[in-house]
C-alpha cells in the first residue's frame, strides 16, 4: 500500500467513525415509541375511564390522558430514562415518572431529568365518541 492509498483509507475510516458517532447521537434525540394506528370508542370499556378529565390509561405501549382541560392526548408510556411507565399528573398537567422523578409536558418534552430524551407524541383525533390515535 503506498502513501496515497494509506491516507485515502485513513480518511475513509475517520469519516466512517464520525458518521457512526453522529448517527448514534441523532438517534438519542429522536423520541422512540411504538408505531400505532388504532381507534376506540369512549363509551366502551376500558376507555370509559377517559371520560373524566384528569384520567389516563395504558394501551398499545402508550399512555392516553384526558387533560384537566378536557383534551385527549397520547405519548409513549415508557420513560426514556430507564423505561418505567410514566403517569399523568392532573394536578400539574404533566407526565411524571415515579421511578426517578423525570417529568414531561403534555407534548412529551422533557421538563426535568434524569431523562434527557422526549416521549413520543401521537396524533389524537376525536370525532364524537370515536378517538383515533396514530403516529
Ligand atoms: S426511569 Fe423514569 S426517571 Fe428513571
Amino acid at each position: 500500500m503506498d502513501r496515497k492509498e494509506f491516507l485515502s483509507t485513513l480518511g475513509f475510516s475517520a469519516a466512517s467513525i464520525a458518521l457512526a458517532s453522529c448517527l448514534g447521537g441523532c438517534k438519542k434525540d429522536t423520541p422512540s415509541g411504538p408505531t400505532v394506528d388504532f381507534t376506540f370508542d369512549l363509551t366502551q370499556s376500558p376507555y370509559t375511564a377517559l371520560a373524566i378529565p384528569g384520567s389516563y390509561l395504558y394501551t398499545n405501549g402508550i399512555i392516553i390522558a384526558n387533560t384537566t382541560s378536557g383534551v385527549i392526548i397520547a405519548v409513549s408510556e415508557a420513560c426514556t430514562h430507564e423505561g418505567a411507565n410514566v403517569q399523568y399528573q392532573n394536578s400539574n398537567n404533566q407526565f411524571y415518572c415515579p421511578r426517578h422523578g423525570a417529568t414531561f409536558n403534555t407534548s412529551g418534552a422533557v421538563t426535568r431529568g434524569p431523562a434527557t430524551s422526549n416521549l413520543k407524541q401521537y396524533t389524537v383525533t376525536v370525532n364524537g365518541n370515536s378517538v383515533r390515535v396514530n403516529g
